[in-house]
């Protein structure tokens, strides 16, 4: 069963201000790929779609003098941690089943370790899942985070694919009991 879907999300207003400011056309177009590579390696599509559409939530304005400031970024950005923790409270608080929340907020936490000291992560197949959602998406100088996409046209593709996650939901149901 979902708790929460992708257009509640969309929805709110906290989604609103601050995956705005990183992308809305980057986040749904993450949440489709992540919907069609949850599929491929068999991960939950419901936590997979609204993780990845999460995923930048806790991006902060690094600007200076008007200009955003790549160096000031690359240095002290901390928006996997951020965003986990945002997006945890936002899902509670729309009525998300608090392991589901869990599950989401830690593949956001681990979707990128440009914020980690050198090492290897060792991710679930939804981390993994969402972590390489964010790269097919990705275009080089982070121009992903600059591609436009009307509020309108955001909403249907968002619609569109609670429809999806809903049918492979009811598909996974029928698999489980037959
Ligand atoms: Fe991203």
């Amino acid at each position: 069963m979902r708790h929460v879907k992708l257009l509640q999300l969309f929805d709110h207003p906290i989604t609103q201000k601050y995956v705005k400011r990183s992308g809305m056309a980057h986040a749904v177009a993450c949440a489709y790929h992540a919907y069609r590579l949850a599929k491929k390696h068999g991960v939950d599509p419901d936590r997979a779609t609204k993780a990845a559409f999460l995923h930048d939530i806790g991006h902060y304005t690094w600007y200076r003098d008007g200009q955003w400031d790549y160096d000031l970024y690359k240095e002290n950005d901390i928006h996997a941690i951020k965003g986990a923790e945002r997006a945890h409270k936002l899902l509670i608080r729309l009525g998300e089943h608090p392991r589901t929340a869990k599950e989401i907020s830690l593949a956001i936490l681990l979707h990128t370790d440009s914020y980690l000291p050198e090492g290897q992560l060792n991710l679930n197949p939804l981390q993994y899942v969402v972590a390489l959602a964010d790269e097919a998406d990705e275009e080089p100088g982070g121009e992903h985070h600059y591609r436009t996409l009307s509020a309108e046209r955001a909403r249907k593709m968002l619609e569109a694919l609670d429809k999806k996650v809903d049918e492979s939901m009811q598909q996974m149901i029928i698999e489980q009991t037959i």
